[in-house]
């Protein structure tokens, strides 16, 4: 069995490392290409677009692909529109893996917002210090508000620097720990935080530091993604491949 993962998230890479251990799977893993360093992989990977739905079905034909699992990121809302239109067009199998969203908890002060545009609309006109945890290309509208003084934090240098004239940078490649976080945003002063409700335990630090020092998190919310079959876990994806493996006779068909 074929099967193409569409990755560039710490899900799709432990999927991979899961499923190139078994026998009777040749798994490919598929990155935007977005990172200068992207982490080692378990199985061959291809980068780039594939130039749209069109693109992509072409790509599960050419390549004979059985399953596609789309695993990106839940912010990554066209890549999974592609993966829906494109599927259907081959006649692939689709499962999409998407981690649930964090739901706020007594404590959590949140003030959801639809883009980055609202969310700096948010920040109001009084000052305030900003730690800003979104994509480095999602950045420009911030500088619509120069007034603020910014924490930027991404996997990749933001290059060219935000038009603003407080602004101060960190690389990191996450897990990031409650403690690591905490103890950033006192460092910084931070007053305000902008996040996505990416879900999962490895940028969660930043929204239960939040949390314990009573700051308000500007939250994106999530995009709208295309209505397929989806599960939460890379367990969850391991047991549904078992499932579509298996002789007929087996599944009872
Ligand atoms: N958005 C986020 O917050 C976020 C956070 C962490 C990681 N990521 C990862 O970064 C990648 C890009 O995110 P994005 O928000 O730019 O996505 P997007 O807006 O949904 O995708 C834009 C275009 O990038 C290409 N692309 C995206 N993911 C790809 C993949 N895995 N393999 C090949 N091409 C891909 C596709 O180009 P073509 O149309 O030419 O095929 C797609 O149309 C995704 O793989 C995602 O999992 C995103």
């Amino acid at each position: 069995m074929l099967i193409l993962i569409l990755g560039g998230t710490a899900e799709a890479r432990r999927l991979a490392a899961m499923l190139a251990e078994r026998e009777g799977l040749a798994v490919a893993l598929s990155l935007a290409g977005r990172t200068a360093k992207p982490a080692p992989q378990a199985v061959p990977v291809r980068s780039g677009g594939f130039g749209g739905a069109d693109g992509l079905a072409r790509h599960l034909s050419d390549e004979a692909i059985d399953v596609l699992i789309d695993a990106t990121h839940p912010y990554a809302a066209a890549i999974s529109a592609n993966a829906a239109q494109a599927a259907r067009a081959a006649g692939v199998k689709l499962l999409a893996l998407k981690r649930p969203p964090w739901t706020k908890v007594a404590g959590d002060d949140w003030i959801e917002v639809d883009s980055v545009e609202d969310a700096v609309a948010a920040l109001g006109n009084a000052p305030r210090r900003v730690f800003v945890a979104l994509g480095r290309n999602e950045l420009e509208p911030f500088a619509e508000a120069p007034r603020h003084a910014y924490l930027i934090r991404s996997v990749d240098p933001v290059d060219p620097p935000l038009a603003v004239p407080h602004a101060t940078y960190i690389t990191a490649r996450g897990p990031f720990a409650e403690a690591e976080d905490r103890a950033l945003l006192q460092r910084h002063k931070i007053d305000t935080i902008v996040a996505k409700n990416s879900g999962g335990d490895a940028t969660y630090g930043k929204i239960a530091a939040a949390r314990a020092l009573g700051l308000p998190v500007i939250m994106l919310k999530r995009p709208a993604l295309p209505d397929v079959p989806s599960v939460a876990t890379v367990e969850e994806v391991v047991a549904w491949l078992d499932h579509a493996m298996a002789p007929s006779t087996a599944r009872g068909v």
